[in-house]
C-alpha cells in the first residue's frame, strides 16, 4: 500500500463526531482510502458531547473540514445547522454524511443505500421486489427510504413495539408514495413469497438468540442481517442450513462509508481496501 502524504498546510481534513466515537472503524478505512488514492487528506475522529452539537457544525466551517461523518447520537440534531438535505435525508430525517462545499454544508445519509449496495453482493437488486423488515429504529428507518427509492414494490415491517412500526409507517408512507408499505404480521408472511427478509433488530448479537425462526415461512428468497459482530448471527446460520442465500452487516458497514467518500470527494472509492481494512479491524 502506498504510503500516507505527510500532513502539510495543504492536508484536507475529515472526521467523525459521535459520543463516544472511541470505537468507530471509520477513521481506519478512510486513512486507507485516502493513502491508497495518494490524497492529502486525514480523517479523526471527534467525541462531541450532545449539548455542544451547534457549536461542533458550526466549527465545521470555521475550521474549514471538508466533510464528516455523524454517528449516534447526533444524526437527527445536525439537521437544524446544515443549509441543505439531499431527498434520502430529507426522506429518512437522520444525517449520517456532511459535506462541506465552502462553507455550505450538505447533509446526506448513506446508510441505507450503503445497505443495498452490500445486497450486489448477491445479485439482489430492490425494484419489484417484496420484502419484509424486522424492526422500527433507525436503521430500519434509513434501509426502508433506500429501498424505496430503488422501487421495491412492498415492504412489510414487524416490530416487538406494533405501535412503533405504525408510527414509522405512517411517516414514511406520504415520502414513498409508490411502495406498498404494510405491518406485517408473521402468520400472514408465512405463505408469502418474500424476496428478501432483513433483520434491522439487535436481536443476535447474543450467541443463540434469532428475532425470528425461518422454519415459519413456507418461501424466503434471501436473507440479510445488519449485524456484524458476531459474523454468522443464528439467523444467518439458519438460513445457510435452510441453502437461503445471505448477507450479515459488513458490506452495510462498508458501503455506507464508501458512499461517503464518493460524496465528499467525487472519486470512486478503492472498495477492496477498504474491506481489508475494516475486516483486519473487526
Ligand atoms: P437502530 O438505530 O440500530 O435501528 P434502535 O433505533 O434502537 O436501533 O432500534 C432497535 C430495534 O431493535 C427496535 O425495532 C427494537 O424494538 P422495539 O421498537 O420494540 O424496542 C428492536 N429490538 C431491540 N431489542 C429487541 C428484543 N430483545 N426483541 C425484539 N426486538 C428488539
Amino acid at each position: 500500500m502506498n504510503p500516507s502524504l505527510p500532513i502539510n498546510g495543504q492536508t484536507q481534513v475529515f472526521g467523525i463526531f459521535g459520543y463516544p466515537v472511541k470505537h468507530t472503524f471509520s477513521p481506519h478505512m478512510h486513512n486507507a482510502a485516502f493513502r491508497q488514492l495518494n490524497l492529502n487528506a486525514r480523517y479523526l475522529p471527534f467525541e462531541v458531547n450532545p449539548n455542544q452539537i451547534g457549536e461542533a457544525v458550526q466549527a465545521i466551517r470555521a475550521l474549514n473540514l471538508k466533510g464528516l461523518n455523524v454517528t449516534v447520537p447526533h444524526k437527527t440534531a445536525v439537521i437544524p445547522y446544515l443549509d441543505e438535505l439531499t431527498p434520502i435525508a430529507q426522506c429518512v430525517g437522520a444525517v449520517n454524511t456532511i459535506r462541506n462545499d465552502q462553507g455550505r454544508l450538505i447533509g446526506t445519509n448513506t446508510d441505507g443505500h450503503g445497505f443495498v449496495r452490500s445486497l450486489q453482493e448477491f445479485g439482489f437488486t430492490p425494484q419489484n421486489k417484496n420484502i419484509l423488515i424486522l424492526g422500527a429504529g433507525g436503521s430500519a428507518r434509513s434501509i426502508i427510504a433506500a429501498l424505496g427509492q430503488e422501487h421495491a414494490s412492498r415492504i412489510s415491517l414487524i416490530n416487538r413495539t406494533q405501535e412503533k412500526a405504525e408510527k414509522l409507517l405512517e411517516e414514511l408512507r406520504p415520502m414513498l408514495p409508490e411502495v406498498e408499505l404494510n405491518l406485517g404480521d408473521l402468520e400472514q408472511e408465512r405463505d408469502q413469497n418474500i424476496d428478501l427478509l432483513v433483520n434491522t433488530t439487535s436481536v443476535g448479537m447474543k450467541p443463540g438468540e434469532s428475532p425470528v425462526d425461518l422454519g415459519c415461512f413456507l418461501r424466503v428468497r434471501r436473507v440479510a442481517d445488519i449485524i456484524y459482530n458476531p459474523r454468522q448471527t443464528r439467523l444467518l446460520e439458519q438460513a445457510t442450513e435452510l441453502g437461503i442465500a445471505c448477507v450479515n452487516g459488513i458490506g452495510m458497514l462498508l458501503h455506507q462509508g464508501c458512499l461517503a467518500f464518493e460524496f465528499w470527494t467525487g472519486q470512486s472509492a478503492p472498495v477492496e481496501v477498504m474491506q481489508q481494512e475494516l475486516l483486519n479491524q473487526l
